[in-house]
């Protein structure tokens, strides 16, 4: 295919996307068809993802970080490098802008919008992040509000699942962390799941299930979601010898008096290498085990990294794919 082939046919595949100039704050401000449009795409700029493509050339990106990143800002400054496009950063607002001297976050987004082409920002703050995204003159992708969701996670985790099964319709998928309540990751996978019609399991300590406005919004889908509630570490890898995939979004562990306590909890939701060993012997069947990551010591058993269940270092490859999409799709061509 010629270079000017390709640039025909992105052309075609971003507009027929509809998304061009419009905000990412939630999955759900994606219909299926967008979902898949940006699927597609993506797969088609999967040979450019350790290169380059110079269809973005002039174009800026701010990413705006009022919390920490490794994933989402890197992967989303490397997909708008490869697009040829470039990056402004702010990693440490709170110090290093005028945020510092009392500057709201809606002026600086109103002003860093006339600067760039498209905005990344992650906030601690879900509504004061939102009401401020309101201010830009420019496409804003949430890269994680406070508590309430991550829509890119769950776009790149949702596509690493279509590319290793080939669809996400009927899969089981296990979405299980002892707190839902802030699992913002878990909010907004969970939703892209029942949005695309996979099976979706949430299990949780009772005192953490998901909370009530993320669930409404899931059983608007009227697909399969089921509950389970505190179960110790047999019965949950039991359950998930079941799934197609278990998905475990990090989730801020307490600090002080109440980590241990923590930790206890977390030890009921490892995820057991001998149980994805043995249902692929038994069952000639692999569950992916996804983590979206960062993890702390002893949170996983690290034998699953080389085993066949590991998702979650092939996710980071496929998301600089899907964000080369959304950035196209965002900015237009
Ligand atoms: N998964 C994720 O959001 O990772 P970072 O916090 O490193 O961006």
């Amino acid at each position: 295919m010629s270079v000017q082939t390709n640039i025909t046919t992105l052309k075609k595949m971003v507009e027929d996307i509809q998304f061009s100039g419009r905000h990412l704050l939630s999955v759900n401000d994606l219909t299926n068809q967008q979902i898949y449009g940006l699927f597609e795409l993506a797969k088609t700029l999967e040979p450019w993802n350790r290169s380059g493509l110079n269809v973005l050339q002039g174009n800026v990106m701010a990413t705006l970080f009022f919390q920490p990143s490794t994933r989402t800002r890197m992967s989303f400054e490397t997909a708008m490098a490869r697009l040829g496009g470039s990056v402004l950063t702010e990693t440490t607002p709170l110090i290093s802008s005028s945020i510092a001297k009392e500057e709201t976050l809606a002026d600086m987004i109103k002003v860093v919008s006339q600067y760039a082409n498209i905005i990344v920002i992650r906030h601690p703050d879900a509504d004061e992040a939102t009401g401020a995204v309101a201010y830009a003159d420019c496409p804003v992708i949430c890269g994680a509000f406070g508590h309430r969701e991550h829509p890119t996670q769950a776009l790149l985790d949702l596509y690493t699942l279509w590319r290793t099964y080939g669809r996400v319709e009927g899969l089981k998928v296990c979405v299980a962390t002892p707190d839902l309540v802030a699992a913002r990751t878990g909010h907004s996978m969970a939703l892209g799941l029942a949005r695309l019609g996979a099976r979706v399991y949430l299990a949780s300590t009772r005192a953490n299930r998901i909370p009530k406005e993320i669930m409404d919004k899931i059983k608007q889908f009227k697909g399969h979601v089921e509950e389970a509630f505190d179960m110790n570490q047999a019965q949950f890898n039991e359950f998930i010898s079941e799934m197609d995939e278990v998905y475990l979004p990090g989730c801020s562990a307490p600090k002080g008096g109440e980590a241990d306590a923590w930790k206890k909890l977390m030890e009921d939701y490892l995820v057991r290498y001998e149980t994805i060993m043995k249902t692929l012997k038994e069952k000639n069947k692999i569950v992916y085990v996804t983590h979206t990551l960062p993890r702390r010591p002893g949170e996983m058993d690290l034998r699953i990294d080389t085993s066949p269940g590991e998702l979650y270092f092939k996710a980071i490859a496929y998301s600089v794919s899907i964000r080369m999409s959304l950035i196209l799709a965002m900015i237009g061509l």
